[in-house]
């Protein structure tokens, strides 16, 4: 079974990754299909053009501070560059959630406005973008799952089973480039993938995109909101954007851990000391808090009788399980910052048998274009982030882990030993010695082809350590995202 969804998920991988990085260098011939130059007097006027802007707390606190929700609309003044007069305008201001101290970047060309998001969140919900209209994106990733499918496998077209678990879209934003390879560089190229994937949405006749755009032009409300937005009938390039728009507002944070790091940071203050590090009386603190405020999704994510939570002791373990986290279990060096990602790629030897990565599972190394190969990237996959781990269950890009238990355990014994395995899973000093002595132990089983050991790092994390880490990463659950964006009949 888990060899057949091995062959699925390659024959998936390679399928879309080539049918994405086909669509970059194949010579194509141009098309109105694609893509449009705007015709300015059929957008909006300036003064009803409505931009998003993100509100960080690292980046204007006191504007953070002042925002009470989510969303929020607010009047400004602003110049029209067009004709130099001042104009008031409504703008939304997302308050970003507590832990995403940077906005998410933004590509210069696809400028976020209200229009353009309407357009993307109504695509993201409408099955028009799939050849025989059965499948959105949402069937795969559903706010009503996490922004997942809840499933080992995603069904596509004609009841398809793809080979790879879906990854929430929660926070890819931040993504420096998506899927577990990287294989698409922006959120507007990875939106152009599954309308042509033949097992997601495309059923194979005809050119996919060519009869997308066909398909949303023939809707009159769709042709009338991309006319006033991008200045043209809808086009692959406009689809693109505003899906893209959309997917950069799934955005989460306020997990326990930042709760409790806020709630640090404001008692070091307080107490005009200098050492900012949380103490279990700062998790208490958030719990206590949690409670009184009936958080029932924060609580049920430790526990699945959050009435019977003892909280001290519970403080206690999740303190113990940061400082491992930080510490002796080394997760932080590669699941690090305000998504738990440093977004490179790692070869952990996800999959590995006896030494061996799977046949043509090449990672990284796999997506980069030819004249970008890099050796030390050979099946290596994107650090996940951690933020939403009650969703994205089973674990790795095979799904091969099904319990965060079973993840610790996997670190614990440093991975699967393979040729490739990345330099912060090994132990050096092991290595070193073996290499100095010209022994060749037995227990050494995996060695390059020049003949050096690999010895992964075992963390020998005991069991009460691994209870205390796996209760630390459940607290990294995120709230849900807000309805504004997940509630799919939801309009200004
Ligand atoms: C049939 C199920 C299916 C459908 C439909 C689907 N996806 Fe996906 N999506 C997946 C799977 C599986 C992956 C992981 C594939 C990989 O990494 O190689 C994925 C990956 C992604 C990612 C990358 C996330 C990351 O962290 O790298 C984004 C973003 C995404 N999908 C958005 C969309 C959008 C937008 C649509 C609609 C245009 C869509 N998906 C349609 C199953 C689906
Ligand atoms: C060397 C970098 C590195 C270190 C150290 C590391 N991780 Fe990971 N983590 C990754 C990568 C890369 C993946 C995806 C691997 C794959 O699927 O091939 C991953 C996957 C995961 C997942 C699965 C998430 C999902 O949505 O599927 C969890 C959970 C996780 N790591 C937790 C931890 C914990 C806990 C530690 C510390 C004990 C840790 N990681 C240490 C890089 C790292």
């Amino acid at each position: 079974m888990r060899d057949l969804s091995r062959i699925l998920l390659l024959t998936a991988g390679v399928l879309s990754g080539f049918l994405i990085s086909g669509s970059r260098s194949e010579a194509q011939t141009p098309s109105d299909l694609d893509w449009l130059v705007p015709n300015e007097s059929l957008k909006k006027p300036f003064a009803e053009q409505t931009p998003i802007i993100f509100v960080s707390r690292g980046q204007n606190r006191k504007e953070w501070d002042s925002l009470p929700k989510y969303w929020n609309e607010a009047k400004a003044e602003v110049v029209n560059p067009a004709t130099g007069q001042k104009v008031t305008r409504t703008v939304i201001k997302i308050k970003l959630p507590l832990g995403l101290n940077l906005a998410p970047p933004v590509p210069a060309e696809n400028p976020m406005t209200y229009a353009r998001w309407e357009l993307g969140k109504k695509l993201y919900f409408d099955a028009i973008l799939c050849s025989d209209l059965t499948v959105s994106c949402a069937t795969c990733h559903s706010p009503k799952n996490g922004y997942t499918d809840g499933l080992k496998v995603s069904t596509g077209i004609g009841g398809q089973k793809g080979g790879m678990s879906a990854p929430p879209v929660l926070n890819s934003a931040y993504n420096r480039q998506q899927f577990w390879d990287g294989r698409a560089a922006s959120l507007e190229e990875q939106a152009q993938g599954p309308p042509q994937n033949p097992i997601e949405m495309f059923d194979g006749k005809g050119n996919a995109w060519n009869e997308v755009v066909k398909r949303v032009r023939a809707k009159p409300e769709y042709v009338k909101l991309f006319e006033k937005e991008f200045g043209h009938v809808p086009t692959r390039d406009s689809v693109a954007k505003a899906i893209a728009t959309y997917e950069r507002t799934v955005l989460v944070g306020n997990s326990l851990f930042d709760r409790a790091e806020a709630t640090m940071r404001k008692r070091v203050e307080d107490e005009e000391g200098n050492k900012f590090e949380i103490q279990p009386k700062d998790f208490e603190a958030v719990l206590k808090a949690a409670v009184t405020a009936k958080d029932e999704h924060a609580l049920k994510a430790l526990s699945p009788a959050p009435e019977k939570l003892d909280i001290p002791e519970t403080a206690k373990s999740l303190d113990r399980g940061r400082i491992l986290y930080f510490g002796k279990a080394r997760c932080a060096t590669c699941h690090v910052g305000e998504n738990l990602t440093d977004y490179a790629y790692h070869n952990l030897g996800v999959g590995v048998k006896d030494g061996k990565l799977p046949a043509g599972d090449l990672g990284r190394f796999g997506s980069l274009p030819t004249g970008h190969k890099d050796p030390t990237l050979f099946g290596a996959f994107k650090t996940p982030p951690l933020r939403g781990l009650l969703s994205t269950k089973p674990y790795m890009h095979d799904g091969s882990e099904d319990t965060l238990e079973k993840v610790v355990d996997f670190y614990d014994k440093g991975g699967n030993a393979n040729e490739f395995l990345d330099p912060k899973m090994r132990d050096f000093e092991a290595e070193q010695k073996i290499i100095k002595s010209g022994a060749k132990p037995k227990e050494v089983t995996v060695w390059t082809r020049d003949g050096k050991p690999v010895v992964p790092l075992k963390l020998n994390l005991t069991v009460d350590e691994k209870k205390d880490l796996v209760l630390f990463l459940r607290a990294l659950e995120s709230d849900p995202v807000d309805a504004t964006v997940a509630d799919p009949k939801w309009f200004k």
